[in-house]
């Protein structure tokens, strides 16, 4: 038995989609009714006044940065345990990334960590919402309409998760989804962004798309980029967002399934739902401690030896060794997120994994973790 960490759940209804838009020869990033479609889909499904594609995460961030007026001499505060896309979107701006230590439990950014790394030259928080668990955005939104700072949230692991009543991506400035092939929906690549505010929407739609004049379109009105997601991506997005609530609930019990499986081994942290919070659990995420803290790496190593593949948290930006060669960063300045991501890692949590597989690789955890503790 060999069980991948994730497999996206593709089929007939993203055949038929794809198939049309191909037929309807729709293929570019500017011309087609899937873009639309998967954009006021999306929209709607994360409640928030305007969706726009995208064709990563990562350009997302990026776009999301740049549309705020972020530059050169800003300070941008970031989780510090995310995927490095969130601290390059900053870098790519000229700003200076702030990297925020993590939350032990839901291993997000700690809110009362961020006061503290506030300064007159900060312009935006970046919270991500890691494995699907929401960041703990009341207090994060209280400090920053204090300070006057931009909000924008990293959602590319989080797309139906909840923070009370609202949905991510839907609560700061700019939400930010990614579509990569492991995420809960997938386009193949993609991104999208979401806002609430007219004004960025508008922003945002120029700057994607290469700021196009509007009297004349070759007199363009700012510097722009090409991050345009295609029609036939948008095909593929319209289709997966019929089984998104699938797909989540799916998570949901993978996720129950593993927590009760590992209720017993008090040396395995599993994730958490905060009360706050609607987990859509992206990847089932643990990190080992007592007895097995710093035996990750034979931990993977046996896993993989009884053909279950796994994958080790993100390495946090204070621990990025290019940062710490320039000096930019002090490695020990997120103690909790660097216990974390050494000690990390994540589970086949694939949108059509079978109870068969799920018991398989419960089972191997369990006796590796045995076997470790010797
Ligand atoms: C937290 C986070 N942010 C940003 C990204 C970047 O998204 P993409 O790979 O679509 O560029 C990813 C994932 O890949 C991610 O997990």
């Amino acid at each position: 038995m060999f069980v991948p960490v994730s497999k996206p759940l593709i089929g007939e209804i993203e055949e038929q989609y794809v198939g049309d838009a191909i037929r309807r020869k729709e293929i570019s990033g500017l011309v087609g009714t899937y873009l639309k479609e998967f954009e006021s889909g999306f929209a709607k499904f994360c409640k928030v006044k305007h969706a726009a594609t995208l064709n990563s995460g990562t350009t997302a961030i990026h776009l999301a940065v740049a549309a705020l007026g972020i530059g050169a001499g800003d300070e941008v505060l970031v989780s510090t345990l995310t995927n490095m896309a969130t601290f390059f979107a900053v870098l790519y701006q000229g700003a200076v990334p702030v990297p925020v230590d993590s939350e032990p439990e839901t291993l997000n950014i700690d809110p009362a960590l961020i006061e503290a790394k506030i300064t007159s030259k900060t312009k935006a928080i970046i919270v991500v919402h890691l494995y699907g668990h929401p960041a703990d955005m009341d207090p994060i939104m209280e400090i920053a309409r204090r300070h006057k700072l931009f909000v924008i949230e990293d959602a590319a692991e989080a797309h139906g998760a909840r923070y009370k009543d609202r949905m991510v991506g839907s609560i700061g400035d700019i939400g930010c989804f990614s579509f990569y092939s492991n995420k809960i929906i997938t386009t193949g690549e993609g991104g999208m962004v979401t806002t609430n505010s007219d004004e960025l929407d508008e922003r945002m739609r120029s700057i994607k798309n290469l700021a196009f004049g509007t009297d004349n379109k070759f007199m363009h009105v700012a510097v722009g980029f090409k991050y345009q997601m295609t029609n036939l991506q948008a095909a593929l997005g319209a289709a997966q967002l019929t089984r998104i609530e699938d797909i989540i609930s799916r998570k949901r019990s993978l996720a129950s399934f593993y927590t009760e499986a590992f209720s017993q081994e008090k040396d395995i942290q599993t994730p958490v739902e905060k009360p706050y919070a609607f987990n859509v659990y992206w990847m089932y995420n643990i990190v080992l401690r007592g007895a097995l803290e710093g035996k990750r790496a034979a931990f993977m190593e046996e896993l993989k030896k009884r053909g279950v593949e796994s994958r080790e948290d993100f390495v946090p930006f204070n621990q990025q060794k290019i940062f710490i060669d320039q000096g930019i960063v002090d490695p020990e300045s997120c103690p909790v997120a660097n216990r974390i991501g050494a000690n990390g890692l994540y589970l086949p949590s694939g949108n059509d994994i079978s109870e068969e597989e799920l018991e398989y690789v419960a089972k191997n955890v369990v006796e590796v973790a045995h076997l470790l503790k010797g």
